[in-house]
């Protein structure tokens, strides 16, 4: 499946998925850990889980939400979702209890889980370098493409590059230090590596390694990264694919509540299409300068 597709439909079946474990790994931010055979088999880099963040019958909040699928484990039908708190659903994603602390012998919680979703990032050509480029909770789709990425016979020279605010918001960063890549950072407030955009930091990077040819770029970030990379990779004739994370409703095309104007091709005119359907993955000469994603 490449960026111009999207699953069929009998994709969309929702499934309770067992917690393995939901570990804090840093304020505010978790790796939760599900069971599911048939989502972690599914599973391909770029792809997103709706998960219903409630219980029993009470359905609110009624809205499930969307999260990146960081990693998969087929062999143990496991799949995990990097993610930060920052309102009620997150909140209640936090204190599902983690079987690897409980006391107790409670059995493990189910989560109801709908996925995966959406696209997924174009696999580079042979000899192509990659630029990971990534902001915030848009490391996790990343994260996974790079696992995929050294899974390859040959793999590509890999360079990843993370922004935060400041250096404590450079959480899940540990997880790319431990792979055979290149990994730098940037801090808007140069607590950290370099000081200055994500942004910047890959452009600088670019500049120093290679020519336009042969570099393959991907990012997942806040919509001002984003933007900017979007804006960078055209201006530089760079081929580059961009994960949005924008606000979703059903996160299977019925709604149109994710809508953003997107080309269908480089020749044709701006038109709404579905971050959830025709997305989450764009190649980044489809997307407008002012990314509405
Ligand atoms: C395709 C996709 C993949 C995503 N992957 C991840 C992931 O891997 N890890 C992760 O932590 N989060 C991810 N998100 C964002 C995540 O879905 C939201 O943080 C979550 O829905 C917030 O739910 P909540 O109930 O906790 O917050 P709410 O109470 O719904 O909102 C709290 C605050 O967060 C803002 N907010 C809510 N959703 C988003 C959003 N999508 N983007 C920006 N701001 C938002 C709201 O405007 C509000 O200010 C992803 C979103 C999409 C669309
Ligand atoms: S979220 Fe419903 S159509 Fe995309």
């Amino acid at each position: 499946m490449s960026t111009s597709d999207c699953q069929p439909a009998e994709y969309i079946t929702p499934a309770e998925s067992e917690v393995v474990y939901n570990r804090r790994i840093g304020p505010g931010w978790y790796v939760l850990r599900l069971r599911e055979e048939s989502i972690a088999r599914r599973s391909e880099p770029g792809m997103f889980v709706q998960v219903l963040c409630s219980e029993g019958e009470s359905f609110d909040p009624l809205l499930r939400r969307p999260f990146s699928v960081y990693s998969t484990d087929e062999e143990n039908g496991t799949y995990d979702i990097l993610y930060t708190t920052v309102g009620r659903g997150t909140r209640w994603m936090a204190a599902l209890p983690d079987p690897e602390t409980a006391e107790g012998n409670e059995p493990p919680a189910r989560v109801d889980v709908l996925g995966p979703l959406g696209n997924t990032f174009t696999m580079p050509k042979g000899d192509e370098t990659v630029y990971l480029v990534g902001g915030g909770v848009g490391v996790a789709p990343l994260y996974f493409l790079a696992l995929r990425l050294l899974e390859l016979p040959d793999p590509p020279n890999i360079h990843f590059c993370m922004g935060a605010r400041t250096g404590e918001f450079l959480q899940g960063i540990a997880d790319f230090r431990d792979l055979p890549i290149h990994t730098r950072v940037a801090t808007n407030d140069g607590s950290e590596g370099f000081h200055g955009f994500v942004t910047d930091l890959f452009l600088e990077l670019w500049k120093e390694g290679s020519s336009t040819a042969g570099v393959r770029v991907y990012g997942c970030g806040p919509q001002g990264m984003n933007e900017s990379l979007r804006n960078l990779s055209v201006d530089n004739a760079l081929s580059c694919e961009i994960c949005l994370e924008s606000m979703m409703g059903c996160g299977f095309g019925i709604c149109f509540g994710c809508v953003a104007p997107i080309r269908k091709d480089t020749d044709s005119e701006f038109i709404n299409r579905r971050i959830c359907w025709e997305g989450p993955v764009f190649d980044s000469r489809l997307l407008c300068p002012g990314i509405d994603g």
